[in-house]
């Protein structure tokens, strides 16, 4: 392994199993992981690994040579969400399993529950990352940040500043209804990307790439985001989807102060309490990353990386383990109270059509009967 290289970035997550309740994850669990990756690194099927938590989710991110969907690497996550759920099972965890939706590994953990955020890139000289892991959330409370560090002039001076960002970069765009993609390039089509990215419980961003005339290449994705919607694997609400995102950093690529920035602002996702609520989210340090007040609010951790040319991950720098995100934390809990006030009325709670995935329909159902006609 060495610069000019490819070399494969995996960051594979799942609940399975929270403590107490949905709040965060027991340190067991992370062993345990732990254990079946340092195996796998002995044996050569991935080169390093960290195993992190955010919320009630363990956070598998390992560097390999075997590429992305590679069937190694995703039956090597699944095994350790295995192992790990036994343990979840003997403590008697609260939803030990939970993410794990299908029986048996067939090859890919997408659409089995886990969420997945991977890319293949060509080691540069060298390779700051940063990895973003959502409790309590949907993949679209991406949408807003990863805009702002790749197309907000605002937020990154790079796009006016220096000549590598200034032709902008491209977007890939998902509609999860409709399982249909479309690429965007900025500026020129900002207005259309944010026509859809707006609506971001549909429109979500998937990856950002760069443009031609960049130093990477232009298939190279330098940002990508777990767009897995639990609800759709598993027919019926089983909580949120909380997503986890790999962002390159620095060298014709937002700074890693770029790649931070957009956190200074809490703003409001949907997810928190059952799945059902908008509300701020709060830059945390991973020793904070336990959901707590009305199951919220919802929580993001930043972990830095420098990948070494070996390909070691050399880190995690708990981004958010700072004083310069104290105002967004505080500013969060000031949105939280208010927010909370509204108890069970919009736009608190999320709009009915957000609500077909969670329990209410069962609620709403039993009183179908009783309505009769207006004139
Ligand atoms: C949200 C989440 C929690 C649960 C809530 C109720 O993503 O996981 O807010 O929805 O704690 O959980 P149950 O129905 O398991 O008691
Ligand atoms: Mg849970
Ligand atoms: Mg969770």
């Amino acid at each position: 392994m060495a610069v000019g290289e490819k070399i494969t970035i995996s960051v594979i997550k799942a609940d399975i199993g929270g403590w107490p309740g949905h709040s965060r994850v027991h340190p067991q669990l992370v062993e345990t992981a732990e254990e079946v990756l340092a195996k796998a690194k002995e044996e050569g099927t991935i080169i390093d690994f960290y195993v992190a938590y955010a919320g009630d989710d363990l956070q598998l991110i390992m560097t390999h040579k075997k590429g992305v969907d590679s069937p190694d690497v995703h039956g090597l996550a699944w095994k350790a969400f295995e192992e790990a759920t036994k343990v979840a099972k003997e403590l008697g965890l609260y939803g030990a399993g939970q993410d794990l939706l299908k029986d048996a590994f067939s090859g890919n953990v997408r659409g089995m529950g886990p969420g997945v955020a991977e890319m293949e890139i060509t080691l540069r000289k060298s390779e700051p990352i940063v990895t973003f892991h959502m409790d309590k959330t949907e993949p679209g409370a991406f949408n807003l940040p990863i805009f702002r560090m790749f197309a907000d002039p605002f937020n990154t001076a790079g796009l006016v500043i220096d000549p590598k960002m200034h032709m902008g970069f491209r977007f890939e765009v998902w509609d999860i209804l409709k399982h249909k993609r479309v690429i965007l390039n900025t500026p020129e089509e900002v207005y259309d990307l944010l026509a859809l990215i707006g609506a971001k419980s549909r429109y979500v961003i998937k990856r950002v790439y760069p443009k031609e005339g960049h130093p990477i290449p232009k298939d190279e994705p330098v940002a990508v985001v777990s767009t897995e919607k639990l609800y759709e694997i598993a027919g019926e609400y089983v909580g949120k989807d909380d997503p986890v995102a790999i962002v390159r950093a620095q060298s014709g690529l937002p700074a890693l102060g770029e790649v931070l920035e957009p956190f200074a602002f809490p703003h409001l996702v949907s997810g928190w309490m059952r799945g059902s609520h908008n509300g701020p989210i709060m830059p945390v340090p991973m020793n904070y990353a336990n959901p707590t007040r009305f199951d919220g609010p919802p929580r993001v951790v930043a972990l830095g990386w420098q990948i070494s040319p070996e390909g070691k991950l050399v880190g995690p720098v708990d981004l958010f383990d700072d004083p310069a995100f104290d105002w967004a934390r505080q500013k969060a809990l000031e949105i939280t109270d208010y927010m909370r006030r509204h108890g069970p009325f919009e736009p608190h709670r999320l709009p009915l059509e957000d609500m077909e995935y969670t329990t209410l329909p069962g609620v709403l159902k039993r009183l179908e009967e009783r309505f009769e006609d207006i004139e």
